[in-house]
């Protein structure tokens, strides 16, 4: 609809709650423009979406009711909710977020558990864990949140988005546990990786304007925008990953649905040694290419012209026996 100016007169909860749901509604469902409408006047109000369902009958004042109208009008216009709200829940933990950082997805939350996943499975005392292109710093400090031993370090080629990544780590109390990197890629990490997880811009740039009106004019451009065919951030990442992988380094990368094989051939390509694992989330989509470095040294058995590890046989996980 893009109403420019909404407004709601002194009324009850209830009769505004209609009203905004109303104008919401143009855009979405009836249930979800219901529960958007709750949550922006919980957000308007500064209580939680419980207490306005306990106060349908009581009356806002003006003031109050311009506020929430400004707010309604807002998302009506699609900005998205949870820059309106201002913060965004990932992997159980509240982040702030603005229009200077990606909204951290829900799909996202794979990076974080396969990486916390991978730790369970090939336990180290103090691991270098890096998160490339952090955005609000949703991976790193999740990570950093749940691995206390780890070393986490996290870059970002935005100081805008950086600067909101930094206001998190204050928010979660682990500013002393993450280290925020202004850079590009791998470039400003002098220590090797032990896990690495990159959610990078995937989308096509010609695809760009087909995106959702709510994504494409509110979201950063260099948060999406990944190139001609979408894998050129993660071409470059897969150029930088042996020189910064410590030995059985393992890095977890995002990609869309529909890069599964493309992403597979580039990273065995550019990576000839290494394991690549394809995985896929809940509904079967493709989600998370996995990297399992191997960079130990190579022996050439030039009888049989096989390339053999050093270390000879490797366990399932690719590394070498009692490695680790
Ligand atoms: C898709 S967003 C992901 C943000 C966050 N990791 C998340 O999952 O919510 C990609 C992020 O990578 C950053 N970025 C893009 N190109 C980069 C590069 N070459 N080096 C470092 N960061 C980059 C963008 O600024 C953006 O914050």
């Amino acid at each position: 609809m893009a109403q420019d100016v909404l407004i709601f007169g002194p009324e009850t909860i209830q009769e505004v709650l209609v009203n905004a749901t109303r104008a919401l509604g143009q855009a979405m469902e009836y249930h979800e423009a219901r529960l958007q409408a709750e949550l922006l006047l919980a957000h308007t109000l500064g209580v939680s979406r419980a207490m306005v369902l306990a106060k349908l009958d009581e009356s806002i004042g003006r003031d109050v009711a311009a506020q929430y109208a400004a707010n309604v009008a807002r998302r009506a216009k699609h900005e998205p909710l949870a820059y309106i709200l201002g913060h965004q829940e990932f992997y159980g933990l509240d982040f702030l977020v603005d229009r200077r950082v990606l909204i951290p997805r829900h799909e996202t939350e794979m990076l974080a558990l396969l990486a916390l996943q991978r730790m369970q499975r090939v336990p180290h005392g103090s691991p270098v864990v890096v998160d490339v292109g952090t955005g609000s710093g949703a991976l790193a400090l999740t990570l950093a949140h749940h691995l206390p031993n780890a070393e986490v370090l996290a870059t970002e080629v935005s100081p805008d988005a950086l600067a909101v990544a930094e206001m998190n780590a204050k928010r979660l109390n682990l500013t002393g546990r993450v280290r925020l990197l202004l850079g590009d890629l791998l470039e400003p990490v002098q220590t090797n990786f032990d896990i690495l997880v990159a959610n990078l811009p995937y989308i096509p740039s010609a695809r760009f304007v087909e995106l959702a009106d709510e994504i494409r004019r509110f979201e950063p451009r260099v948060a999406l925008d990944g190139g001609l065919d979408g894998l050129s951030p993660m071409r470059s990442l897969l150029g930088q990953l042996e020189s910064h992988a410590a030995s059985g380094g393992t890095a977890f990368l995002e990609i869309s649905e529909e890069q599964g094989p493309a992403a597979v051939e580039l990273a065995e390509r550019q990576i000839p040694h290494a394991e690549v694992i394809l995985h896929h989330d809940l509904e079967g989509l493709a989600r998370v290419v996995e990297i399992r470095l191997n960079n130990r040294p190579r022996v050439v058995d030039l009888r049989s012209s096989h390339v053999v590890t050093a270390f000879g046989l490797t366990d399932e996980d690719g590394l070498p026996a009692g490695c680790c």
